[in-house]
């Protein structure tokens, strides 16, 4: 698309909107509020009366999503300066519905096979199916400090290529839910040598790019179709997101065609006008926009220097420096001790990973101390706590985040467990024992207490079970009843899923229909399960049975 003259002050659906909104129209279309006025009546619709005035539809002035002319069309071209790509797309349904889309447009046909990371949300799982397409997962690395899947290292990525080389293009996530990640610029590099684009779920790195101070972004690394949830680490309203694009490798005809395939012919414009406030808001203020939330979490690092109990995330060598400007304790006897590679090297400093260092508290439980006192976290898992902060995070936000953690390490409950808490924690707790040894050998006392394995804990680690996998056919037709049978959780290693088993959040399908259920997986699921975990798909929503292939069926990827 043509560059054009830029006028970054300008948010052109939200001036339309705001125009409207003061105009004395009477309403003869929908929505069938009338802007509210149906509530009227009844004392009207309280907070939520504003948001109905602002509440349109596609009428002269207002544009369309599916065709875009005017306001919606000027605010994506905004939003393409803004994010540096060729072409932006509005998303009205989330990360989600772009990540669909990118894969129906890249595998247009059954049968078209793309390249996928093993770990990745379901919409991409979705997205497979719907295109009927097959998938070869290859593995993230895992980071063996912090035991947390990060993304395919680039050999892997290469490796795959030249394994499948009619795959239609490469889909990753960066970074994870954690806010971990590693460079980009040669999986690009590789697949464009093999001619086939790089497909980045970046959800939650919508504000890359942006900053000295945050990573890079995957379009500057090369990407050539990119999804951000613009509603998780910036400031729309929920479910708002974009899809940027860049380069010839993506058929953007196409592209249209299938986002206005699965997403509403009614796109909501409180959330396109708030998509383009959020894009103003960084276009306008640039690097200044992040000052106050960056100072937030400054504020915390400052303040965990008082509370040596919990420690944060950081990629090797990049510890911070405390308060005094010294380095975190321990980090002295490390310096001198070699340490495994990371298997990332950035880490954004707005999702703060928080664990117990004292190994008493899991990030379940610090997670529900946390909330005792009125601070609610992102999500956690068995030993991290994800906290996330935005340019909308204020040093008032970190001053209760550090007066609960004070009351936290004083309750005399975390002396011990108390006699109620979950099977999981027991299971954690032997495994945490076995590595303290390990820990001590290393010096690295000031580290996460990692288990045997890094695929344990964590609801994001979902791992391949080989580096590159075979082809996986994807499809939407009902597994038949007769082919499958519900089998007590303990007895389902070695058997078949056939549903997929979503843990939430993070939402990554730690089974699909057709998949294997190893050992380890097996494993897991009763961690899960014990746990009280919360899974989407799953039939029992308890996870006390699941739903496999009997065994000597037919077994596919369908559902
Ligand atoms: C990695 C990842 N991709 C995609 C999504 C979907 O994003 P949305 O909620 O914007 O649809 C999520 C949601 O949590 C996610 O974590």
């Amino acid at each position: 698309m043509k560059k054009q003259h830029v006028n970054k002050n300008r948010a052109p659906v939200y001036e339309m909107m705001q125009e409207m909104k003061d105009k004395a129209n009477f309403s003869f279309h929908v929505p069938g509020h009338k802007r509210g006025q149906a509530y009227t009546e009844t004392g009207g619709a309280g907070f939520l009366q504003d948001v109905m005035r602002a509440d349109l539809t596609e009428i002269t002035g207002t544009d369309d999503l599916h065709h875009p002319e005017g306001v919606i069309r000027e605010a994506q071209a905004l939003a393409a300066d803004c994010f540096g790509a060729e072409e932006s797309f509005f998303l009205v349904g989330g990360s989600t519905s772009g990540n669909i889309a990118l894969i129906l447009t890249v595998c247009s046909k059954p049968g078209d096979l793309l390249i996928v990371q093993r770990n990745v949300h379901k919409s991409v799982i979705h997205g497979l199916m719907l295109a009927g397409a097959k998938a070869v997962f290859i593995q993230p690395e895992p980071d063996p400090v912090s035991g947390l899947a990060v993304a395919p290292s680039a050999e892997t990525v290469t490796a795959a290529l030249a394994a499948y080389p009619q795959a239609k293009g490469v889909l990753v996530t960066m970074p994870n839910y954690y806010g971990m990640g590693s460079d980009l610029a040669p999986l690009a590099e590789a697949c464009h040598q093999h001619g086939v684009p790089l497909l980045v779920d970046e959800a939650h790195g919508a504000h890359y790019g942006q900053h000295t101070r945050l990573p890079g972004s995957a379009l500057a690394s090369g990407a050539d179709g990119v999804v951000q949830s613009t509603h998780k680490m910036l400031a729309a309203l929920t479910m708002g997101a974009m899809l940027h694009v860049q380069g010839p490798r993506i058929d953007r005809g196409l592209l249209r065609q299938r986002l206005a395939m699965v997403q509403s012919s009614s796109p909501s414009y409180p959330i396109m006008g708030s998509l383009d406030l959020a894009r103003r808001l960084l276009h306008v203020q640039g690097a200044g926009a992040f000052t106050a939330g960056l100072a937030a979490v400054d504020a915390l690092e400052r303040g965990l220097a008082e509370l040596p109990r919990f420690k944060l995330l950081h990629p090797q060598g990049q510890q911070p420096q405390d308060a005094a400007g010294a380095a975190s304790a321990g980090s002295t006897a490390q310096a001198a001790l070699p340490r495994p590679a990371a298997a990332y090297t950035t880490q954004d400093p707005f999702k703060v990973v928080m664990y117990d260092d004292t190994g008493v508290l899991s990030g379940y439980e610090l997670q529900e101390r946390l909330e005792a006192y009125g601070c609610v976290p992102e999500m956690s898992d068995d030993r991290y706590v994800v906290l996330v902060y935005s340019l909308g995070s204020t040093e008032e936000d970190t001053r209760h985040l550090l007066d609960a953690l004070r009351h936290i390490t004083v309750e005399k409950a975390d002396a011990q467990k108390s006699a109620d808490a979950p099977p999981a924690a027991e299971s954690r707790h032997s495994v945490q024992e076995g590595t303290e040894e390990d820990l001590r050998l290393t010096g690295a006392s000031s580290l996460p207490k990692t288990q045997g394995s890094p695929a344990e804990f964590s609801t994001w680690n979902i791992l391949a079970q080989a580096v590159i996998s075979e082809p996986i056919p994807f499809g939407l037709q009902p597994i038949p009843s007769e082919d499958t049978e519900t089998v007590p959780l303990h007895a389902c290693a070695d058997r078949t899923a056939a549903e997929m088993i979503i843990p939430y959040p993070p939402g990554i399908p730690l089974l699909y229909p057709g998949e294997r259920i190893t050992k380890d997986t097996a494993a897991r699921l009763r961690v899960l399960s014990d746990a009280g975990a919360k899974c989407q798909g799953a039939a029992d929503p308890n996870l006390r049975t699941i739903i496999v292939y009997k065994k000597n069926r037919k077994q596919g990827s369908q559902l």
